[in-house]
């Protein structure tokens, strides 16, 4: 037997008990007559003892030898410690060893295995395993788990089944590109990983399953960011005999479950925003609500005048900065040059403070006075001891650089608690988004959400204009799940493939599998997919989920522990009869 008990269960109650511990030596102390090491596992640390009185002298010889890292095994007996130690759960006791293996020994790790550790990210991501024996992911790791758990619970009980979808199949048309497979049983052929089961998920409703889900890996070959990875995870849901509302009802009951069991925090109904109202209010469609900053359009109140920046721009855009005015001008430059970068485009930012003698002074008085200034404050919802930011240019352009605006100032003053949640349904998305690049309409969910039905008529004479039965969940400003109620009308989704550009031909080729399932008796059905990655990551008071993927790739979408992608042999590559360019 490797161990009675794990390093993190011993208490005063053992006390005297003759135990048997396994695990990594953490950190040795060695104070000439007496030996002290910390002993890890994923439990936790006990501590070990050895002393020149009470310890043989080749055992306390043998205990001087044990590197950072060995796996050892001990025997000894549990006694009280003199110095207690109150951090730690097992910090009042400690074991007085009387017989030690070495299970197996170790170099010297490369970087220290603390909560804060040396290590840079490049060196922990090549030695991952070392990384995660650190509390700093391995707690990640277990928060991940304890989600997964619930929400499986949850569903569970809900009479959702939970069905497996295959990871070779056609490409799916989501947005992102594909990850694909070349086929060596079929020369010259592609798989493509799933960037979502999407298709497979309406199909399983046609078969009949009803309720499906499951936790399931996606793959996307998109650009890299802080809440984006090449493979993630969904918990990919679908329902048959649904509406909106059913599926809607369904999935708020499932975050408040989590916020509730893994939490303890209880939620009121969540907010529901039309996409519409994102935008203007917000200037994005997944906005934190957790502090307010709305934003004020001063079209109607700032085109009067000879300032030329404004009356040629089509929106002028402005939020109050809660006690604003106390910024200094270096910090309002400073914000000016944060717009000014061209990640964010903003050619400058005009201000006015709204001074606490209830006065305003302006970058642009040269052009208003303190009437017109007067009513921007009060679009704005400025208090006296604010400051007010205006942006303007085009609608989407200045929509997204306001909200981000937004964003960092809510940060830099610390309004984005992540003891805070707020979660928020944004409904009724556009149907379609024109694309400039391929000059056609993308459907902006993908091409199975249904157009609201007394929209129809208006997809011939402004497609832009018709909403979706589609909407996303949102939580402190992160996307973290959408869908909607889907076409299962087969006269339907050939109109929607027509306006997405398909000629019919092309639409057999790509969904035929999916317009023959309809022909025979698909239900009314809709779903949602959540990013568990996300969902975990901002539940644990974090944005990024890098730490919370076992092993995730790095910001060039490479595995740099397993080198991959790494290049194919010629044996390989003839196989699949695939040839590189500098091989021909
Ligand atoms: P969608 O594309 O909105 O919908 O994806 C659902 C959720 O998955 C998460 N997500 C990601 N997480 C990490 N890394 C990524 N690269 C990544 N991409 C997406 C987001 C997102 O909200 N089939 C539809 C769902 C449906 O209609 O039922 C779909 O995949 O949190």
């Amino acid at each position: 037997m490797y161990r009675t008990h794990n390093c993190g269960e011993l208490r005063l109650k053992n006390l005297d008990q003759q135990v048997t511990l396994s695990g990594w030596v953490q950190k040795s102390r060695n104070k000439g007559f007496m030996l002290w090491i910390d002993l890890r596992d994923r439990f936790g640390v006990s501590q070990l003892i050895f002393d020149e009185q009470r310890s043989s002298k080749d055992l306390f010889e043998k205990a001087k030898t044990l590197g950072r890292e060995f796996v050892i095994q001990v025997k000894g007996s549990v006694i009280e410690r003199t110095s207690k130690n109150p951090n730690i759960a097992t910090g009042e006791i400690e074991i007085l060893v009387s017989e030690l293996t070495v299970l197996n020994e170790s170099l010297t790790p490369p970087f220290t295995i603390e909560d804060k550790t040396d290590g840079g990210e490049e060196l922990r991501m090549k030695y991952r395993y070392l990384d995660i024996r650190r509390n700093y992911i391995k707690e990640k790791l277990i928060f991940r788990h304890k989600v997964s758990s619930e929400i499986r619970n949850y569903l569970t009980a809900l009479d959702f089944i939970d069905v497996e979808t295959p990871y070779l199949i056609k490409s799916t048309p989501e947005g992102a590109r594909d990850f694909v497979v070349p086929s060596r049983m079929n020369q010259g052929e592609f798989y493509a990983l799933p960037q979502s089961p999407q298709t497979f998920k309406q199909l399983l409703m046609v078969g009949g399953i009803d309720k499906y889900f499951q936790i399931v890996r996606c793959f996307r070959d998109e650009d890299l960011r802080a809440d984006r990875q090449p493979e993630f995870t969904q918990i990919d849901c679908e329902m048959s005999f649904v509406n909106q509302e059913d599926v809607l009802k369904t999935f708020e009951g499932l975050v408040r479950h989590l916020l509730s069991s893994i939490k303890n925090i209880n939620v009121d109904d969540f907010p529901r925003m039309t996409y519409d109202e994102a935008m203007s209010k917000y200037g994005c469609d997944k906005p934190d609500i957790r502090f307010g900053m709305e934003l004020g359009d001063l079209n109607d109140v700032s085109k009067h005048k000879d300032f030329n920046v404004f009356n040629s721009s089509e929106l002028v855009v402005g939020i109050a900065v809660p006690n604003g005015n106390a910024f200094t001008r270096k910090q309002i430059d400073s914000y000016t040059n944060w717009v000014r970068r061209p990640q964010i485009g903003a050619k400058g930012l005009v201000y006015f403070r709204f001074n606490y003698y209830g006065s305003f002074k302006s970058s642009v008085d040269k052009f208003y006075d303190q009437e017109d200034l007067g009513k921007w404050a009060n679009i704005t919802g400025a208090a006296k001891g604010d400051l007010i930011f205006i942006l303007s240019g085009g609608v989407s352009q200045v929509r997204a650089q306001i909200s981000a605006l937004r964003l960092e100032l809510a940060e830099n003053l610390d309004l984005r608690k992540s003891d805070e949640f707020a979660p928020l349904w944004v409904t009724d998305f556009p149907l379609l988004e024109w694309d400039n690049e391929s000059q056609k309409y993308h459907a902006m969910h993908h091409p199975f959400t249904s157009p609201k039905l007394d929209q129809l008529d208006l997809l011939e004479k402004s497609p832009e204009k018709v909403k979706a039965n589609a909407y996303d969940l949102v939580l402190n400003g992160n996307e973290i799940g959408g869908g909607s109620i889907r076409i299962h009308d087969k006269k339907i989704q050939a109109l929607m493939f027509k306006h997405l550009g398909f000629s019919e031909a092309q639409a057999k080729e790509q969904f035929g599998f999916l317009m023959n399932a309809f022909e025979y008796g698909a239900p009314p059905h809709g779903g949602i997919a959540l990013g568990l990655d996300r969902l975990v990551a901002i539940l644990h008071g974090e944005e990024s989920i890098k730490d919370y993927i076992a092993f995730p790739k790095n910001n060039s979408g490479k595995d740099v522990m397993i080198d991959a992608p790494s290049k194919l042999d010629d044996i390989q590559l003839n196989e699949l009869s695939l040839k590189l360019k500098s091989s021909k």
